[in-house]
C-alpha cells in the first residue's frame, strides 16, 4: 500500500494513510496527506474528503522513532498538516477506529467533522512520555469537550472509548459498523445539506465557574503528586492558554512548552523505557513468526505466597488454573487467600461480585498430580530447595502431557539443573514472578541451555497476555534482578560500615527518586528472611568461613523490622513512621569497632553514586557474560521489579546520561578511598571499554 492511498467513492475522496505498526505520523505520511488533500481539492469529481488510517487503526500519534532525528522538524510538520485539513475548501471528515492517540487525535481535530467507532481508543497520552500534545491538542481538545474533561485527559493520558464522546464537540457521529463507510455516507449527507467547514479553533472553551481558581487548585494537586515530573504541570499550563489566550497565541505557547519538555531528562528517560519495554520482546534468534504452543490450562505447584499470586494472573484473563499442594490445610489456606484478595478488590469497587465468582470458578485445588496431567503450562512455586524442586520436577516429568511447558519460579536456583531432573529439558524454563505476583509487573523469563525456542516465544507471548513486562535472562545466581540487587545491598552495608547511617542512605536514595531506601524496605519485608537464607547457605557450605553482616547483629537482637516494632529503625505502636534508634547506632558502632574501622563522612551524592554505580557495574558484568541481551533490558528489570525511579530511566540509562567516563572515574575513586572495598569496585572490562571509546552500552 502507498503511504497515503487515494480513492474516490461516490464523490468522496477517501485518504488512507499507512505506516505500520500503528500509522505513526512520520515525514512520509505528513507529506502524503498534504499532497492527497491538495489533489482532492483539485479533483472536480470530489465533493468531500474522508481521512482515515489503514488496517483499522487511525493512528498511534507522532512517529516516536523519528524523535531525536532531523525528520521531526522537517516540513511539513504535523501542525502544518493539521492546518492543511482545517483550511481545505472541501469539507474533511476524520473516520476514527482502533487507536487514535496523540498526534493522531490532534490530526483528527484539524478535520471539520469526526466519525468514531464506539470502541475506538481515543487519548492524548503524551504526558506518559514526559511531553505534552504539541500539535494543538492542548488548544483544540478543551474547545471540543470543555476545560475540565480535556484537562483530565491531557494530564493523565487516559484512553477514552469513542462512545463516551457521543454528543460532544469532539465526535459528531458515533457508529458501530464500518467507520469508513459511515464516514462516506455522513460526508454525502453534509454535502447534500451544504454544510460548511467547522473549525474547533473557532469554538470557546466551556467551563462553568472561575476557570482561574479551578486551574490554580489543579496545578497545586498536580505539582504535589508529580514531584519528579514536570510534564503534568506543564500540560496544565499549556491548557490554560486555551482559556486565557487567543487561539494562535495559545498554540505558540504550547509549542514553546513542548520544546522544553522534549529536551528534559525526564522525557528522555520515559521515552527510553517505552522503547526498552518493547525491545525486551525481541530475541535475536527467535523469529517473530515462531509457532506458539497453545496455553489453555495452567497448573501451579505450591499455594504459598507466590503460587497464589501467580495463579491470579491467569484467572484474571480467563485461563483456568489448578493448584497442587502437599496438604489439604495448605491448599485450603492458599485458595482462601486468593478469594480474600479478590473480595478486597471488589470492596474497592474494582471488581463485581460476579467477576469474583467467575474467576474463582476457574480455580481448582488438588493434592494429586494426576489432576494436572492435561495442563499446557505448569509453574512450580514450592520451597527454594533443590531437593524439593527435584521431587516436583520428576513428578511433573512423569505426569505432564507431551509438549506441556514446565516452568520454575525459583529466584536463585540453577534452571539447567532443574531441567536435568526431567527427560524433556527443552520444555523447561524459568518464569520468575515478583512478589506480590498478582501486582508486580516484572517477569524474568529464564532461558535454560536447552529451552526450546517455541517455549521461550510462548512465554513471552503469555507475559503480554497477563500484562507483565517480560525480560529474558540467562542462567546465573540471582538472574538479572537479584544479582544486581545483591551488589546494591552490599554497597549499602559497606557505606554503613564506613560511617554512613541507615537513615542517611535511605534519605539520599529517596531524594534520588526511590519510594523507599533499602533499610526501610528491609524493615518492611522483614530482616529475618535474609538472615535465615544466610544461615542456611552457611550451613550448606561449612568449609567457607562465614563473615557476619550488620543485619545479622540486628536480628540477633530480635530486631526483625516493622513486625517486631524495631529493625533498622524503631516504630511506635500502630505507626509505620521510621524513627532513628540510638540502639541501632550502638550496634553499628560496635560492629565498626570489631572491624577496626574509623568512621568517615559521606555526602548524599557519594551515597547515591556508590549505590547506583554498584548496580551499573554488576549490570555491565551481566552483559559481558551474555546473561542479558541488552543494557535496556536491565533498566526494564529495575524499573518494574525494584522500584527504580522511572524519571531516571533505569540504572544503565542513568549511567549513560552521567557519562560512562565519569561513572568509571568515580568507581576508581571509591576503590582508592576504601581499600577494603577495592575488590568490590573492580570495573567491568566492558564498562571500561565503553568509557574509553565513548560508545553507548547497548
Ligand atoms: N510511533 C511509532 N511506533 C509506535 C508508536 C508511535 N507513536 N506507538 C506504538 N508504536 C510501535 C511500538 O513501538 C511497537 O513496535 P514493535 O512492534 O516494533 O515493538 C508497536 O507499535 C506495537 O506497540 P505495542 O507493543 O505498545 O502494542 P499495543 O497494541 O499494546 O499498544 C499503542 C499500541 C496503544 C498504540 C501503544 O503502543 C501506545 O500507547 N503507543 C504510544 C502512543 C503515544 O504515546 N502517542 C503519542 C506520541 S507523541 C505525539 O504524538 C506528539 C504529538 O503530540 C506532537
Ligand atoms: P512459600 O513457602 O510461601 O510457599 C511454598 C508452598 O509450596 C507452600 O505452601 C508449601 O506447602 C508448598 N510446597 C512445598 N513443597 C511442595 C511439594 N513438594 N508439592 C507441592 N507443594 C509444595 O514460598 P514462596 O515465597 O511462595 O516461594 C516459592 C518459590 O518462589 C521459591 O522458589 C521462591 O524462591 C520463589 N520466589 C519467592 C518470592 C517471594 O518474594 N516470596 C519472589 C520470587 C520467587
Amino acid at each position: 500500500m502507498e503511504t497515503v492511498n487515494y480513492d474516490v467513492q461516490q464523490g468522496v475522496a477517501v485518504l488512507t494513510f499507512c505506516n505500520p505498526p500503528v500509522n505513526g505520523m512520520n515525514h512520509d505520511v505528513r507529506v502524503g496527506i498534504v499532497q492527497a488533500v491538495d489533489r482532492a481539492n483539485d479533483d472536480d469529481s470530489v465533493k468531500a474528503i474522508v481521512i482515515t488510517g489503514a488496517n483499522k487503526i487511525f493512528s498511534g500519534g507522532a512517529d516516536i522513532t523519528e524523535f531525536g532525528t532531523p525528520k521531526v522538524t522537517k516540513h511539513p510538520i504535523l501542525r502544518s498538516v493539521i492546518e492543511t485539513l482545517e483550511f481545505s475548501q472541501k469539507i474533511v471528515i476524520a473516520a476514527i477506529q482502533g487507536t487514535c492517540l496523540g498526534g493522531g487525535l490532534e490530526l483528527s481535530m484539524g478535520a471539520h467533522y469526526r466519525v468514531a467507532h464506539v470502541d475506538a481508543n481515543i487519548g492524548l497520552p503524551e504526558v506518559k512520555l514526559g511531553i505534552l500534545p504539541g500539535a494543538g491538542g492542548t488548544q483544540r481538545l478543551p474547545r471540543a469537550i470543555g476545560l475540565e474533561k480535556a484537562l483530565h485527559m491531557i494530564v493523565t493520558g487516559a484512553f477514552v472509548k469513542g462512545k463516551e464522546f457521543a454528543n460532544t464537540g469532539l465526535i459528531d457521529k458515533v457508529v458501530e459498523g464500518d467507520v469508513v463507510q459511515e464516514a462516506v455516507a455522513f460526508a454525502q449527507e453534509l454535502v447534500k445539506n451544504n454544510a460548511k467547514p467547522k473549525l474547533l479553533r473557532d469554538e470557546k472553551v466551556a467551563f462553568e465557574g472561575d476557570a482561574q481558581a479551578f486551574l490554580n487548585e489543579q496545578r497545586e494537586k498536580l505539582a504535589a503528586a508529580n514531584k519528579h515530573y514536570p510534564a503534568p504541570v506543564t500540560c496544565l499550563d499549556a491548557v490554560a492558554g486555551s482559556v486565557f489566550l487567543p487561539f494562535e497565541a495559545g498554540l505558540k505557547q504550547e509549542r514553546r512548552l513542548f520544546m522544553g519538555l522534549m529536551s528534559s531528562d525526564e522525557s528522555l528517560a520515559l521515552r527510553h523505557i517505552f522503547a526498552a519495554e518493547r525491545a525486551a520482546y525481541k530475541i535475536p534468534d527467535i523469529p517473530a513468526d515462531t509457532p506458539l504452543r497453545e496455553i489453555k490450562k495452567v497448573a501451579v505447584i505450591g499455594a504459598g505466597t507466590m503460587g497464589g499470586g501467580i495463579s491470579m494472573n491467569f484467572l484474571n484473563v480467563g485461563i483456568p488454573v489448578t493448584i497442587l499442594e502437599m496438604k489439604q490445610e495448605a491448599l485450603d489456606r492458599g485458595l482462601s487467600i486468593i478469594r480474600r484478595n479478590y473480595e478486597n478488590t471488589m470492596k474497592k469497587g474494582r471488581l463485581t461480585a460476579e467477576q469474583v465468582e467467575e474467576r474463582m470458578g476457574l480455580l481448582k485445588g488438588t493434592l494429586s498430580y494426576d489432576d494436572i496431567a492435561d495442563a499446557d503450562l505448569i509453574i512450580e512455586a514450592v520451597f527454594e530447595e533443590m531437593s524439593v524442586k527435584e521431587t516436583v520436577f520428576k513428578e511433573l516429568d512423569r505426569v505432564a502431557k507431551p509438549g506441556a511447558i514446565l516452568a520454575s519460579n525459583t529466584s536463585t536456583l540453577d534452571v539447567d539443573k532443574i531441567a536435568s531432573f526431567t527427560k524433556r529439558p527443552e520444555d523447561v524454563i524459568g518464569l520468575h514472578f515478583f512478589s506480590p505476583a498478582n501486582v508486580m509487573k516484572l517477569l524474568e523469563i529464564v532461558r535454560g541451555e536447552k529451552t526450546a525456542k517455541d517455549v521461550l516465544a510462548t512465554s513471552l507471548q503469555l507475559a503480554r497476555k497477563i500484562a507483565k513486562k517480560p525480560v529474558v535472562s540467562g542462567v546465573c545466581d540471582g538472574f538479572i534482578g537479584n544479582r544486581m540487587l545483591y551488589r546494591y545491598r552490599a554497597v549499602g552495608d559497606q557505606l554503613l560500615l564506613e560511617g554512613a547511617s541507615p537513615s542517611q542512605i535511605d534519605r539520599a536514595l529517596e531524594n534520588f527518586g526511590f519510594a523507599m531506601g533499602p533499610y526501610r524496605v528491609g524493615d518492611l519485608a522483614g530482616l529475618d528472611i535474609g538472615w535465615a537464607i544466610r544461615k542456611r547457605k552457611a550451613a550448606e557450605n561449612p568449609d567457607v568461613p562465614y563473615e557476619p553482616v550488620i543485619g545479622d547483629k540486628l536480628c540477633e537482637a530480635g530486631r526483625f523490622g516493622q513486625k517486631t516494632g524495631k529493625g533498622w529503625y524503631r516504630y511506635e505502636e500502630g505507626n509505620r513512621e521510621p524513627l532513628v534508634d540510638p540502639e541501632v547506632e550502638k550496634i553499628i558502632d560496635e560492629y565498626r569497632a570489631s572491624k577496626g574501622v574509623v568512621p568517615r563522612t559521606f555526602t548524599d551524592r557519594d551515597i547515591v553514586e556508590q549505590c547506583i554505580y554498584a548496580l551499573v557495574n554488576e549490570g555491565a558484568k551481566i552483559l559481558e557474560e551474555g546473561i542479558a541481551l541488552r543494557a535496556s533490558d536491565l533498566d526494564v528489570v529495575y524499573l518494574n521489579g525494584y522500584g527504580f525511579p522511572a524519571h531516571r530511566g533505569g540504572p544503565m540509562h542513568y549511567a549513560q546520561q552521567v557519562g560512562l567516563f565519569n561513572v568509571v572515574r568515580s568507581m576508581k575513586r571509591f576503590a582508592k578511598a576504601s581499600p577494603q572495598a577495592a575488590e568490590f569496585w573492580k570495573v567491568s572490562p566492558l564498562l571500561e571499554q565503553h568509557a574509553e571509546s565513548g560508545e553507548p552500552l547497548k
